[in-house]
């Protein structure tokens, strides 16, 4: 199974490509089309197929590509924003009222899991929140406290199964945890057996109104009533796109000397936080440990990250060998709760699920939950908390019109392989961005010594990429299109590639 990064995730063991029983484009007009095979639009589409939608689930790649297939699959009721904050920000009924969309998410995931018995390592397991200093552990009270007026179960404990020095923990009961591709598969084959058509391998170009939705994609157009943006943030240029930043996590799965793993799931409290957990894969255990987060091309060296992160969960665990590592994409939303709803400044009938920080496994439930009863009984139960338009920014709608599509700048234009390795002076596997004859270039030598030149001018709206050490990617610090070392859309906003820049040898 491949991912949109160069980095193995401990999920893409031993698994292979999903195969869709689906191959042909459908003729005629689907009810509901859904844009991303990930967690949101699996989830989602076999909601709503289920409900007897007519729905087709298109996917740019293979289904788990994107996020789904590098998250550290933690399903927890106490979320990245805590209950204190979103008791500031949103009141105590609003507070209770995410806690009860979380609450109907994890049972969404347990229907999803009994009804069409997937096989997935689901465990409910402890959670435990803990605080390393004074002022973490008088914040650690308070969350406490908030998290249980919500009615969430928990309390301080004296012990934390991690050998980690701590000052205060709390247990919190009930949180989860799963292997997310084995999930998402059995979604698949089920949306597939209630009659949904999967079309992977099928990247979505432009999606128009014109009465109903017309969709031009990499394979033909279709037609749908409604469409679903379930790949985080949408194609084109929206003010989602300034509503939610891109982050990107790095994880990794750790065998430890001892063969002693802990049974639940634990979190620190710095910012960015580390997590922790152990999964269970063909009779082996592993340690996933998960942390440093930071802003999409915001790290100038990204394999810092895995080294720091590494350094971290080695001083307090006796690792014997790190057995996977990698990283992966979320993005984050202004007030800390997920943009679920109508997309702003398109028609009625499109959609959109994002901004679900690190609480993608349940937040793509909710977003199951409430895009299905909106599209099959026009009723939302959460709008006023997660509608994708409650945060208005200014200036935005000139800015959007202004933009134009990146024009051609390298067309005709080729440069010779010994100037540009001259000036950028690579090692096999580096790239950098260099300056050549008023021109920038994103330049990538390979592990074979080849060259691959790109513009560095992201195809969204025009900011610069960055070179990703670590996944071996072009990423856009802007809004978080992602592309491969030759330039390739990995994921979106962008639709487009890089332009390809022509080298010669001689
Ligand atoms: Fe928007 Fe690159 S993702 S400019």
């Amino acid at each position: 199974m491949k991912r949109d990064g160069t980095c193995m995730s401990l999920w893409q063991n031993n698994i292979e490509d999903y195969i869709s029983k689906t191959q042909e484009l459908p003729s005629g007009i689907a009810d509901v089309m859904i844009i991303g095979g990930g967690i949101t639009g699996l989830s989602t589409a076999l909601q709503l197929q289920k409900a007897g939608k007519k729905c087709v689930l298109v996917e740019a790649y293979n289904i788990g590509f994107g996020t789904t297939g590098g998250t550290t699959a933690h399903i927890n009721t106490v979320l990245d924003t805590p209950y204190t904050d979103l008791i500031r920000d949103f009141g105590q009924e609003g507070a209770q009222r995410v806690a009860d969309a979380t609450k109907d998410a994890i049972a969404l995931i347990k229907n999803n899991i009994e009804e069409h018995q997937i096989n997935c390592d689901f465990k409910i397991v402890k959670g435990f929140l803990f605080a390393q200093n004074e002022s973490q552990s008088k914040v650690l009270g308070e969350i406490l406290e908030a998290s249980r007026s919500v009615g969430i179960d928990a309390n301080h404990v004296p012990a934390i199964p991690a050998p980690i020095p701590f000052e205060k923990a709390i247990h919190i009961s009930h949180q989860a945890q799963f292997h997310p591709i084995k999930y998402l598969y059995g979604l698949a084959e089920a949306f597939e057996k209630e009659g949904g058509l999967l079309l992977q391998h099928t990247r979505v170009e432009r999606v128009e109104e014109k009465g109903t939705i017309h969709v031009k994609t990499s394979r033909g157009p279709m037609e749908a009533r409604y469409a679903i943006y379930a790949t985080h943030v949408p194609l084109g240029v929206n003010v989602l796109h300034f509503r939610a930043a891109p982050y990107r996590s790095y994880a990794i799965a750790v065998k430890l000397k001892s063969n002693v793993y802990h049974d639940a799931v634990v979190y620190d409290m710095y910012d960015p936080y580390h997590y922790y957990r152990t999964q269970d894969i063909d009779g082996e255990s592993y340690l996933v440990a998960g942390g440093n987060d930071h802003k999409t091309a915001h790290e100038a060296n990204a394999q810092f990250c895995f080294q720091n992160l590494e350094s971290h969960v080695r001083k307090y665990f006796d690792v014997d060998s790190v057995k996977f590592k990698w990283s992966s994409q979320y993005f984050e939303s202004i007030d800390g709760l997920p943009y679920i709803g109508h997309l702003p400044g398109n028609p009625k009938s499109v959609y959109v699920a994002t901004g679900y920080g690190g609480n993608g496994m349940v937040f793509s439930h909710v977003a199951a939950l409430e895009l299905s009863e909106k599209i099959l009984n026009n009723r939302s139960k959460y709008k006023d908390l997660f509608d994708p338009s409650r945060i208005k920014l200014a200036g935005l709608s000139n800015f959007i019109k202004e933009q134009a599509d990146v024009v051609a700048k390298f067309l005709g234009k080729w440069f010779y392989v010994k100037d540009l390795e001259a000036l950028a002076d690579l090692a096999p596997g580096d790239a950098k961005v260099v300056k050549y004859e008023g021109h920038s270039i994103a330049l990538h030598k390979d592990d074979m010594g080849n060259f691959h030149a790109v513009s560095p001018t992201c195809t969204h709206v025009h900011c610069s990429v960055a070179w990703n050490n670590a996944e071996r990617s072009w990423d856009c610090p802007c809004h978080g299109a992602r592309y491969s070392f030759d330039g390739k859309v990995l994921t979106g906003p962008a639709s487009k590639d890089l332009e390809p820049i022509k080298l010669k040898h001689e």
